[in-house]
């Protein structure tokens, strides 16, 4: 059996395919694992690699692919499941790593942090530029209530928010032990001080933040997006940040990854950005790494199917 890591995986994921008996791990990159993918049954990934038909057609053993993390719109469902190939994510692994970060970035917003600390590393002693207004009684709109959503939600009640979720997936038991309203999303629109994204990329959501959801919620509102750059239409936020609708956003996902130099949000001061690491933390990438290992082991050596994303004839 040949195992192809395509990207960094946690050490002790490795170690446990590694105690496969008979089993052949290569550890390779993004840039070079292509050249192993001829005979490999099963091809390890994060988001870096974008596993579309070309890549499936070079791989004509392969029979499972892991992907460490929860989104998998970097995996051709269609074309896997026509190769009959099984694509399996680790819901939830990285949800606290996510949803820390979202309060990260909700706190620096409120508070100015990052602008405030390039400008006293700069010699200046900005005092009354950065008045900045507490988190306590905003509400907070969250879209999408699943495992992320929910992990935000618990969080910003430390914080004294008010918390609205829309989610027609919603399970309402849930968001009421958590103290969420759950709301229509012109209703969240609205209310909302903060809106945070936490859905997956659909034909209903592409794009979902343009310029007539901009319209419909209150002016200052501040957005956070930790989920998929194709939520938002950057040059309407953009538009909606100059026109001071939008009292800023901090952006973790981009369409394409890295975004172009021309990528009209990262020229303003009031958009914060990372590169794509909410689910980055030692702790999530653990639990993630050896998820997925555990559940690739599972499936091959016992056709045991733990958080598939497709179905295929088992074989
Ligand atoms: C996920 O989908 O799991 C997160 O966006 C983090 C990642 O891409 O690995």
């Amino acid at each position: 059996m040949k195992i192809l890591v395509a990207e960094p995986l946690a050490a002790a994921g490795i170690e446990l395919l590694k105690a496969q008996p008979g089993w052949d791990i290569v550890i390779s990159n993004p840039k070079e694992y292509a050249q192993h993918l001829e005979d490999a049954d099963a091809l390890f990934v994060r988001s870096a690699v974008k596993v579309n038909a070309e890549v499936l057609a070079k791989a004509p053993k392969l029979r499972v692919i892991g992907r460490a993390g929860v989104g998998v719109d970097n995996v051709d469902l269609p074309a896997a499941t026509a190769g009959n190939v099984l694509v399996m994510n680790t819901p939830g692994g990285n949800a606290v790593a996510v949803a820390e970060h979202t309060l990260g970035f909700m706190l620096c917003m409120a508070r100015s942090i990052p602008q405030a600390s390039a400008s006293t590393k700069s010699g200046k002693w900005e005092k009354k530029k950065f008045l900045g207004s507490e988190l306590r009684g905003k509400t907070l709109g969250i879209l999408g209530l699943g495992y992320i959503g929910q992990e935000v939600a618990k969080r910003a009640r430390g914080f004294e928010m008010k918390i609205i979720a829309s989610d027609p997936y919603a399970n309402a038991k849930i968001a009421a032990d958590l103290g969420v309203s759950l709301v229509s999303l012109d209703e969240l629109y609205k209310q909302s001080d903060f809106i945070t994204l936490h859905v997956a990329i659909t034909k209903e959501t592409n794009k979902m933040l343009g310029d007539a959801a901009f319209a419909k919620m209150k002016t200052g509102v501040r957005i956070v997006n930790c989920a998929r750059g194709e939520l938002i239409d950057d040059a309407a936020l953009a538009r909606a940040i100059q026109s001071g609708k939008v009292a800023g956003a901090a952006i973790d996902v981009f369409e394409i990854e890295p975004p172009s130099a021309d990528n009209p949000l990262l020229a303003l001061e009031r958009v914060l950005a990372t590169p794509h690491i909410g689910g980055s933390t030692g702790e999530a990438q653990e639990i993630v790494g050896v998820r997925i290992v555990e559940q690739v082991v599972d499936y091959l050596q016992r056709g045991v199917v733990l958080n598939a994303v497709n179905t295929v004839a088992v074989r």
